[in-house]
């Protein structure tokens, strides 16, 4: 097994000085480890879904759009953070996970903000009108790229795009697989772009924050 990025330690004691998540939430990601046993790995968690409501927090934001929602937790952590009149915006394509995750949003005190669309991201990308004040990017490694390049368009002034994995448990050093190759390619993109300003957070499995330069 591949050594972990950070210390187990330091991990769990970030997570013992992060808020909880709410009741409702811990419940839904242990039923989730329950339904979808080993995917369950595919959760932001704990303290990436509270760094993403900080962020969608302090943007004052009004328009969220989440590429990759599986079970809705990352989904529900950042429309926590929305008025009332906010909107976020989900994609996804597992039947499972989206009929789980719409269960869950009708029994969630903030799941009136969330419209899940569903089918491949990036044709619902193409319906959407811009002005989107941060943008969650989750999905498919291998269309991270695409997704970057759909969602550069549709972001506001002074949004946000953040995508998760970035650093891809490490792999990103020594790419072996399709998807490590594809994060590659991804990050040097962002890097080179001069469109944007980025930065990468070591934060669980890597965020990259994005805005306009
Ligand atoms: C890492 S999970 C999302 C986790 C979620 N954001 C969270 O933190 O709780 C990735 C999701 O992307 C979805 N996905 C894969 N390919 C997709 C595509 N082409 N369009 C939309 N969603 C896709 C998968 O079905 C999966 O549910």
């Amino acid at each position: 097994m591949a050594e972990p990025m950070v210390r187990e330690e330091i991990e769990d004691y970030a997570a013992r000085h992060t808020t909880p998540l709410p009741e409702l939430l811990q419940e839904q990601v242990a039923e989730t480890g329950r339904e979808f046993g080993g995917l369950i790995s595919m959760v932001s968690g704990q303290v990436v879904g509270t760094l993403l409501q900080t962020l969608v927090y302090a943007l004052g934001a009004k328009r969220v759009l989440e590429i990759g929602m599986f079970t809705g937790v990352s989904a529900q952590m950042m429309a926590a953070a929305l008025p009332d009149d906010g909107r976020l915006i989900t994609c996804d394509v597992y039947p499972k996970a989206i009929e789980f995750a719409k269960r869950s949003f009708a029994r969630s005190p903030h799941g009136h903000k969330i419209e899940v669309r569903e089918g491949p991201a990036l044709d619902t990308m193409k319906t959407l009108e811009p002005g989107f004040d941060f943008v969650f990017i989750d999905a498919d490694k291998g269309n991270y790229l695409n997704y970057y390049e759909a969602a550069l368009p549709l972001l506001a002034p002074r949004g946000i795009i953040a995508v998760d994995n970035v650093l891809w448990s490490g792999n990103v050093l020594d790419p072996k697989d399709d998807d490590s190759r594809a994060i590659v390619a991804f990050n040097a993109h962002v890097q080179a772009d001069p469109r944007t300003v980025n930065v990468l957070l070591t934060v669980r499995d890597g965020l990259l924050l994005i805005r306009r330069a």
